[in-house]
């Protein structure tokens, strides 16, 4: 392998091309691969396909540095590392699909037949665990002809981001992942990565069957611990007086506990959670062991929705033709993607129930169209949406959405702010969710 690898990655979606730009924007020389001719058209001409922060400067900044192709042989000859960052999409029984990855695998294979020099190649697709080698090794050495550990090195590298914020995570990690299937291979990933991050990262190097273990059992528990937040709120709700997020402050204080992801609001949803949190129970099913625990947080998960619907039914339920000011319909904050949004899933409902709504998201509106229609008013920012309406209701904790002041209000509007995201002594009517008060 030379000092400064080439590298090439493998699907240039939400993470891939954000994988590509991170690399490019460090000196690494990337091609970039995808079958989707628009996409390559688009990223060799520096713009961005994909719409995550602080992506489309990046790509600006790394024109000429990353070049993107549908030719694999091109991609492989003139690389040294390969990441596939393809789909991998969810099955019924919640565990992940592999069509896309073996498809990549292949053509990965059938370049490397001639490939004279070591080429690693990097699965960062979540997959369930025993894909790398059951998989992975399994058709690269098939298709190739050649050894795994000799000819070419194979890792499993997945990456804990968050979209909206993917570049910083991307560049920051808590942990870098390895799962290598020989030390060789794990040491060019971490001197790839040491050249990469902004931070100094923890190594956790492993077998790549503990790493994919590693990667569904990460986000489980995260999700686990949502949910206990949000049970924690429900309980505080009912009892005067008491304050979900004094609670989970403290709790999160103690270093057993930590202060990420225990805050009560909606619960969670996007395009990684959910599935991941079902396939840890689908990776237990199919070795015989049960996942009560992970069946019940995506229960109880869901069944928030419903609560708040009804939350928010109780709280306009004396007025006549109600008008609602919503706010919020992406997943969570900085990102357009609405996949499996509890916002968006109470929005959808009130208005199916026949509420009036204004809606309003600093980038989800258009998506959230597709969903809503014209069953609702869209407003252009916080403001306009909130004016003249009985109810308003913060339902995703976008920063902006605390610019107003009360004078910006209808007079004896009411709030439901979901995420503690106001200033409780400015605002009168105000329900903060989690806060227990006299019935
Ligand atoms: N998006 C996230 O927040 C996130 C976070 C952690 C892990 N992941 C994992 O990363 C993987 C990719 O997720 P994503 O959100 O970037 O997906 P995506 O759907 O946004 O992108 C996948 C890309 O792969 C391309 N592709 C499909 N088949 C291909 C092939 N044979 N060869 C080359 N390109 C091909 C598609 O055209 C697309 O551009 C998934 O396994 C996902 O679970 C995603």
């Amino acid at each position: 392998m030379p000092k400064k690898v080439s590298i090439s990655v493998i699907g240039l979606g939400k993470l891939g091309l954000c994988t590509a730009a991170c690399f490019a924007s460090k000196g690494f020389s990337v091609i970039g691969v995808d079958v989707d001719i628009d996409k390559i058209d688009s990223v060799n001409k520096g713009i961005s396909p994909v719409q995550e922060t602080g992506l489309a400067e990046l790509l600006m900044r790394a024109k000429g540095k990353i070049k993107a192709t549908a030719d694999y042989n091109y991609a492989i000859a003139n690389s040294d590392v390969s990441f596939i960052v393809v789909a991998t999409p969810s099955l019924a029984d919640g565990s992940f699909s592999n069509e896309y990855l073996e498809k990549a695998l292949h053509k990965i294979a059938e370049s490397l037949r001639t490939k004279k020099s070591y080429h690693l190649v990097v699965i960062t697709s979540t997959v369930m665990p025993q894909t790398t080698d059951k998989v992975g090794k399994f058709i690269l050495e098939k298709v190739s002809g050649k050894k795994c550990g000799k000819d070419f090195g194979l890792a499993y590298n997945p990456e804990f981001i968050a979209l909206g914020s993917v570049l910083h995570d991307f560049l920051n990690p808590d942990l870098v992942l390895i799962g290598e299937a020989n030390i060789k291979d794990g040491n060019i990933l971490e001197g790839i990565y040491k050249n990469t991050c902004e931070n100094k990262p923890y190594f956790a190097r492993m077998s790549p069957v503990n790493a994919e273990i590693t990667k569904i059992s990460l986000n489980c528990y995260v999700t686990t611990k949502i949910t206990f937040a949000n049970s924690l709120s429900a309980i505080c709700e009912k009892i005067p007086e008491a304050d979900a997020r004094v609670v989970a402050n403290a709790l999160g204080m103690d270093s057993r506990i930590g202060r990420k992801y225990i805050n009560p609001g909606l619960g969670y949803g996007g395009p990684c959670f959910p599935r991941d949190n079902k396939a840890f129970a689908a990776c237990a099913h199919l070795v015989e062991v049960q996942a009560k625990l992970a069946e019940m947080v995506d229960q109880v998960n869901n069944e928030q929705v419903m609560q708040l619907v009804g939350k928010i039914k109780s709280l306009v339920s004396r007025l006549k033709d109600p008008v609602i000011a919503f706010l919020g319909l992406s997943y969570k904050p900085n990102t357009p993607i609405i996949e499996d949004s509890q916002a968006l899933s109470i929005a959808k409902i009130l208005v199916h129930e026949g509420y009036s709504l204004k809606v309003y998201d600093p980038q989800a509106q258009d998506n959230a169209k597709g969903v809503l229609g014209d069953f609702v008013k869209y407003s252009k920012n916080t403001k306009d949406c909130i004016k003249n309406a009985d109810l308003i209701i913060l339902a995703v904790p976008w920063r902006e959405f605390n610019n107003f002041n009360p004078g910006d209000t209808k007079k004896n509007s009411l709030i439901l702010d979901c995420w503690g995201l106001l200033d409780m002594k400015k605002f009168k009517n105000i329900k903060l969710l989690g806060k227990g008060e006299e019935e």
